[in-house]
């Protein structure tokens, strides 16, 4: 199946479907070194994506005319004792981005998925990249419960890994109440950024991570885990303080996390002038 997309404005109309020729499957290796700047080493070939498409891996394109300006790729897994679905990769070109075409994409994925009758899809994500973070849970309506340490090693060769490559595991409950209210409505609202949740980690005015004592914050119900809204700026400005904040975030989520709690929501919002990003972390072991 594929679907027609518009807006009313300058947006193009783009078309998102399977990618099931060999030659497509050969713009995914050029579009992933486009989109991380990776060498060879660091894609996915064209035969893994054959292979893993032959045995339930789901590559959907999101293509302008015959140019593929976006696509997911995700491949049956084994988490658990149960069978799931673990995406691996999600990009757009981006001259297309901020039109809800990755949004777009997730939706045809789960579609794919809900049709095999995987019930979750689980991915990771740079904890310090507050695009993603926004996209994930608060347009999806993912949760977190586990933390990695340099998932993929200290670096690769993609600019996007070069303070490390530290993720958090999240999982997309796909039939869940939560999930379906999340997209039930198309443009989300922004989430209101709660009152008086103790954080474990902020955004100090200088920019700087400032870390709280965890006695005073661990135990309570709900807490904060801060970010900077532009960590990919920063570290080309300030590289040292763009692996402080790794170092902050990384003691923050580990904390948290062996605490018994789950990641479940994250706000944009504005402090003095500065824009950052704060996730909501709610004491709750299981889902
Ligand atoms: C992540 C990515 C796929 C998103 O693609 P996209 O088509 O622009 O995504 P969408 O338009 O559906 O959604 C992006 C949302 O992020 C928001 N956003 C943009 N910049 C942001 C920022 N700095 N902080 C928080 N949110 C931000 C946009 O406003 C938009 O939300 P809205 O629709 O509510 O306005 C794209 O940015 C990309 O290819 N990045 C590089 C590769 C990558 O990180 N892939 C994912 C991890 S594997």
């Amino acid at each position: 199946m594929s679907i027609i997309l518009s807006s009313a404005t300058e947006a193009p109309a783009i078309i998102i479907r399977d990618i099931e020729r060999v030659p497509e499957m050969r713009e995914v290796e050029t579009l992933q070194k486009d989109v991380w700047g990776s060498n060879d080493l660091d894609v996915v070939p064209l035969t893994m994506l054959v292979a893993s498409r032959e045995v339930g891996a789901v590559l959907v394109g999101a293509y302008d005319e015959s140019m593929l300006v976006g696509f997911v790729y995700g491949f049956p897994a084994y988490e658990n004792g149960q069978v799931t679905h673990h995406s691996h990769m999600l990009a757009v070109r981006p001259s297309y981005r901020n039109h809800n075409l990755a949004y777009k994409l997730k939706l045809a994925q789960r579609e794919r998925v809900l049709a095999q009758s995987i019930k979750r899809i689980t991915w990771t994500f740079d904890p310090l990249q507050s695009l993603n973070a926004y996209f994930n849970f608060g347009k999806l309506g993912v949760l977190a419960d586990t933390y990695k340490i340099n998932f993929y090693g200290e670096a690769t060769s993609s600019f996007l890994h070069q303070i490390g490559t530290d993720r958090l595991w999240v999982t997309w409950l796909l039939d869940g109440e939560r999930v379906r209210q999340r997209l039930q409505t198309e443009k989300k609202e922004s989430m209101p950024v709660p009152e008086r949740v103790p954080s474990l980690v902020q955004v100090a005015l200088d920019g700087a991570p400032r870390r709280n004592e965890p006695s005073r914050v661990l135990g309570q119900e709900h807490l904060s885990i801060e970010i900077p809204s532009e960590i990919n700026a920063l570290q080309n400005k300030k590289p040292a303080l763009a692996v402080e904040w790794r170092e902050a975030t990384r003691w923050a989520f580990m904390e948290a996390i062996a605490s018994g709690y789950l990641v479940e929501e994250f706000c944009r919002s504005t402090r003095k002038g500065q824009s950052i990003g704060i996730y909501l972390l709610d004491h709750r072991k299981e889902f």
